[in-house]
């Protein structure tokens, strides 16, 4: 069996539930060998041509940094020193021999250390420092050019990993450290990082005042709905589109995008034709309404196989708000939310899917939730649960110092 592993955004929950919802399309049977809040690694049985798959499998996904195999492990006793114990393991023929990009005039490499269910000393940049200069040397004995690059982090960052080509050029050595064992890989694709930036930075219409979910994170909502390309996808509060251009990327061919501001409907328009000028799109379609919620179900005829969606999550918040004036809020939310899924519940085909942020509120030391999921479930949606989602159901995705979080749910349409 060839192992995997997956180095997880700022939201490990959400992006192991995301990579969770793609493997189980793309290959079906995968088995889940070890996951931390850092890092996550599959047991797959055939992957063959892998490096390239990988690639388009990091290109899908929006909350992965990095994707690599495991070459070896190495068993750790109590008190072993975890520098010393790999470098046994790590000799210069072992890494020219299967850690470094082959027929490459330089090599540069450098180390990450992830944790797995230990932590990791603090010492542990310094230590690989020091062997990755005696490897260094070994390798210029042996008469390679070779180039070591090092961070004062434990990790090498997906955008040094890039810029320094250590994928193409030599390698990103990963330890991933638990109590009884280090498993070691070399990284065989890192995040496109850059076109993210593009997609949320360089298109024409931004809306900052009613807020933008960030396009990874639409991403992340477009894959845990496992929309074939077929179905067609429906985004009802579609502001400035972002998800409905992060679902075009990924290969749905139809999408309808509404919202009640008719600037909204023209951002996302402006969008999504930018989108198709400068991304190689396959054959695609949208559709762009502009409707209040309530008003959907007699703007449009077709049944929708999946809806994706950020509805208004409330005023922004200073933090200063009492706890009376959130209340009234949550209280407006719920009954704009709970309006919404008796929409979703005429205009969704049964079996469909239901992807959705709810706000949660942060006040001080407490959070204040919506607490409309039992009247939902009583409408016919079933809330998809799974061991990552918190007790509601729902997986938070947040930001330190954010005063709206948010919590992602996946229903569906039972009856
Ligand atoms: C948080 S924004 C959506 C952001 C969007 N996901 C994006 O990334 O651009 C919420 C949107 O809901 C729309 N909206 C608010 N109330 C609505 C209603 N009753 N019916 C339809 N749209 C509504 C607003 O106009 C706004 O564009």
């Amino acid at each position: 069996m060839h192992k995997y592993f997956f180095i997880l955004g700022h939201s490990p929950q959400i992006s192991q539930a995301e990579i969770e919802a793609v493997l189980e399309k793309l290959l079906g049977e995968h088995n889940i060998i070890a996951a931390s809040d850092e890092v996550l690694i599959i047991g797959y049985k055939i992957y063959n041509n892998a490096s390239f798959q990988i690639k388009d499998l990091i290109r899908k996904l929006g909350g992965t940094i990095k994707i690599g195999k495991i070459l070896d492990e190495v068993e750790l006793e109590e008190d072993s020193n975890i520098v010393t114990k790999i470098s046994g393991k790590l000799t210069a023929e072992r890494l020219l021999d299967k850690y470094f990009q082959q027929n490459t005039e330089r090599i540069n490499f450098g180390f990450s250390a992830y944790c797995l269910d230990s932590n990791i000393p603090k010492s542990i940049s310094k230590k690989l420092l020091k062997l990755g200069l005696e490897l260094k040397k070994e390798l210029k004995r042996k008469g390679h050019s070779v180039r070591l690059v090092s961070s004062k982090e434990k990790t090498l960052s997906s955008v040094i990993v890039g810029e320094n080509k250590l994928i193409e050029k030599g390698a990103d050595i990963c330890l991933l450290i638990s109590k009884d064992k280090i498993y070691l890989g070399r990284t065989l694709a890192v995040q496109e990082y850059k076109r993210f930036i593009q997609r949320d930075y360089a298109r024409p219409d931004r809306d900052v005042k009613s807020g933008m979910l960030p396009p990874k994170l639409a991403r992340i909502m477009v894959n845990l709905s496992q929309a074939d390309p077929d179905d067609v996808l429906l985004d009802p509060f579609c502001g400035s589109g972002t998800i409905l251009q992060e679902a075009l990327l990924l290969g749905i061919k139809k999408v309808i995008g509404s919202d009640i501001s008719l600037k909204a409907v023209q951002d996302t328009r402006n969008n999504l034709e930018w989108l198709t000028k400068n991304y190689q799109l396959p054959t695609t379609s949208y559709q762009l309404i502009t409707s209040d919620i309530k008003d959907l179900p007699s703007k449009f005829k077709e049944q929708v196989a999946v809806i994706v969606t950020e509805p208004f999550l409330g005023p922004p918040l200073k933090g200063n708000e009492s706890l009376e004036k959130i209340k009234t809020v949550s209280k407006e939310l719920s009954e704009l939310y709970l309006k919404s899924f008796r929409v979703f519940s005429q205009i969704l085909k049964k079996n469909g899917r239901v992807v959705i942020v709810f706000p949660i509120f942060r006040k001080v030391n407490q959070e204040i939730s919506l607490p409309i999921v039992s009247e939902i479930e009583q409408m016919g949606f079933q809330v998809q649960k799974n061991l990552l989602s918190n007790a509601r159901g729902g997986l938070v995705y947040s930001r330190p110092d954010q005063k709206v979080l948010r919590e992602i749910f996946r229903f569906k349409k039972i009856y």
